[in-house]
């Protein structure tokens, strides 16, 4: 057993069954966020010392089985075996991935038990905030049914907006290593700024 065990072929698989997957989703969790997540998780590895070949299949497979995409039931685990065992993936890198797939979600409130998963939940955690997080929120604030903005109503998931308050500007001071904090400091800007512009639009004055 040693971290050569995961080869490219693998996780090229793992790319292609996410294609498929995703290729349709319009939730904001189609197959160019999990790509984005796979460069972001790639570039903090630069400055990281972790298991690249993990990091990297399990941002790919980070969103598979989310309760999410699936009717509120969290299939995570049963999918993700099920793809790797067809693969002939090894079981300790089996346990490993499912083990960091679900320690990456903002809503299960997990503490990401190894490098490997902060990674993994930085690189997520960056595509949900800055210009590109204002996109997806409210993407899939519509996809929810959800409105964009409620003046008269500011208790949890009213809105889009809302959801800036509810998680979007939070996640900046929850990032866990410094490549993604530098990176989301950025981000994070810009979305205060967007905010304000937001209010002097709808806000009478
Ligand atoms: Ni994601």
């Amino acid at each position: 057993m040693n971290d050569h065990l995961i080869s490219d072929d693998l996780i090229k698989k793992a790319e292609e069954f996410v294609r498929k997957s995703f290729e349709k989703d319009a939730s904001g969790h189609d197959f160019f966020h999990i790509q984005r997540v796979v460069l972001n998780a790639k570039k903090i590895c630069r400055t990281e010392q972790a298991d690249e070949q993990l990091v990297m299949l399990a941002a790919w497979l980070h969103d598979v089985g989310d309760y999410k995409l699936h009717n509120g039931i969290d299939r995570s685990e049963e999918l993700i075996t099920g793809l790797l065992k067809k693969e002939n993936a090894d079981n300790l890198i089996i346990e490993k991935v499912v083990k960091i797939v679900s320690e990456v979600s903002f809503s299960k409130g997990n503490k990401p038990g190894s490098i490997e998963a902060k990674i993994v939940q930085d690189a997520d955690r960056l595509d949900a905030i800055g210009a590109i997080g204002i996109a997806r929120c409210f993407a899939y604030g519509g996809s929810s049914g959800n409105l964009i903005y409620n003046p008269d109503n500011l208790s949890k998931n009213s809105s889009s907006i809302q959801h800036f308050y509810d998680k979007l500007l939070i996640l900046k001071n929850l990032m866990n290593t410094e490549t993604a904090r530098s990176i989301a400091d950025k981000r994070h800007q810009f979305m205060e700024l967007y905010l304000e512009e937001f209010y002097s639009e709808v806000v009478e004055h």
